[in-house]
């Protein structure tokens, strides 16, 4: 299959592009390696993905009408995974504009684009963040999510609704994927686990919002790009999937988690809760297992091993080789 994965050059994206490649799909990536976190970690992203011969990547913008019709016109694009956006809750109540711009005109772009070349399928990213501070528990795909607390969240929703849209005028295959905070080796070094492991080995202060009594569903970046392969093999119609490990950790038990993996104390710098986070999340994944087949298997006190392991290893690995060749689309 021909492949065209947004953001490509990002945590997700890179880890779900390397496995389509090993299995033989043809991977077209497009992303703008923007500097929301240091560019060189997506820079070496690409550089790992370059090293396979059926991978093809743009420096482009999914905004901008010109690239997408470039890659379009130049490959003919069987199905879209859609994971480029302007990620993170906090950032994007600073800058909701930009949040807008990308994550809804850019996911109307791909869309308009896809019409017009005929390409019909598209698997997109989502959020768990759509459920804003839902009371029950855990969270179903049939719970109203109209009261998104967050810029970011909104923008998700919004781009649920394009897709349904695109589904119901023209026919289009798509499913939304909720995922629920995704981390594991290669993760945004602003998310939580990679700031406190940072922090910890460091012998640096961690900021803890919050009493540390919040929760998440945490979700291993293996079992996200399982659950993504899996859509990508059922897709037909319109449907929206919880993709998270239906298993929720506390705040303060995760940073102990991490401190027993470094065998190291943590420093905590309590601070007030901010303004956009909720207090939990957690994935009913009922639905997913039932029509997609999605099993997750890594539980946290594995994949935190599995990432401080790698953290140890590859913390000084921020040079990304410069000798390979890049297409741009400008
Ligand atoms: N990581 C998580 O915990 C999590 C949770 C829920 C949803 N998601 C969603 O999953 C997707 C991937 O997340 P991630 O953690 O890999 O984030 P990421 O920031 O590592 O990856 C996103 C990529 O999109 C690219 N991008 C941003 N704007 C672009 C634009 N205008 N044109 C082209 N490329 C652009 C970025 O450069 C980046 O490489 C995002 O849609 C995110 O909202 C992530």
């Amino acid at each position: 299959m021909r492949i065209l994965v947004t953001g490509g050059a990002g945590f997700i994206g890179s880890r779900l592009s390397k496995y389509l490649l090993e299995n033989k799909s043809e991977v077209i990536v497009i992303d703008n390696l923007n500097d929301y976190y240091d560019p060189a970690i997506k820079q070496a992203n690409i550089d790992m993905l370059s090293t396979f011969d059926n991978f093809t990547f743009y420096k482009g913008d999914i905004r901008s009408v010109q690239d997408m019709d470039t890659i379009f016109s130049n490959h003919k694009i069987e199905m879209v995974v859609h994971l480029a956006a302007k990620a993170g809750v906090r950032p994007s109540i600073q800058n909701p504009q930009l949040y807008y711009d990308v994550n809804v005109m850019g996911t109307l772009n791909i869309l308009e684009t896809m019409r017009k070349y005929a390409c019909r399928k598209m698997v997109f990213g989502s959020s768990s963040s759509v459920y804003g501070n839902n009371k029950e528990t855990p969270f179903s795909e049939a719970h109203a999510v109209d009261n998104p607390i967050s810029p970011y969240a909104a923008t998700k929703k919004s781009g649920e609704l394009l897709c349904y849209n695109y589904h119901h005028l023209y026919n289009f295959d798509i499913f939304c994927l909720r995922f629920f905070t995704v981390y594991g080796p290669g993760q945004r070094p602003e998310m939580a686990i990679a700031k406190f492991t940072d922090a910890i080995l460091n012998g640096q202060d961690i900021p803890m919002y919050g009493d540390g009594s919040s929760e998440r569903d945490y979700t291993y970046v293996d079992d996200i790009v399982h659950g993504i392969n899996c859509s990508m093999k059922k897709l037909r119609g319109y449907n929206v999937f919880n993709l998270g490990e239906s298993s929720t950790i506390s705040l303060r038990a995760l940073i102990s988690l991490i401190e027993k993996n470094c065998g190291k104390d943590a420093h905590i710098n309590k601070l007030p809760s901010q303004a956009g986070d909720v207090r939990i999340t957690y994935a009913d994944i009922s639905k997913a297992k039932k029509l997609i087949d999605y099993k997750p298997s890594t539980d946290i006190e594995t994949g935190i091993a599995n990432y401080v392991k790698w953290y140890k290893e590859n913390k000084q690995q921020s040079n990304p080789k410069t000798n390979i060749k890049i297409k741009h689309v400008k």
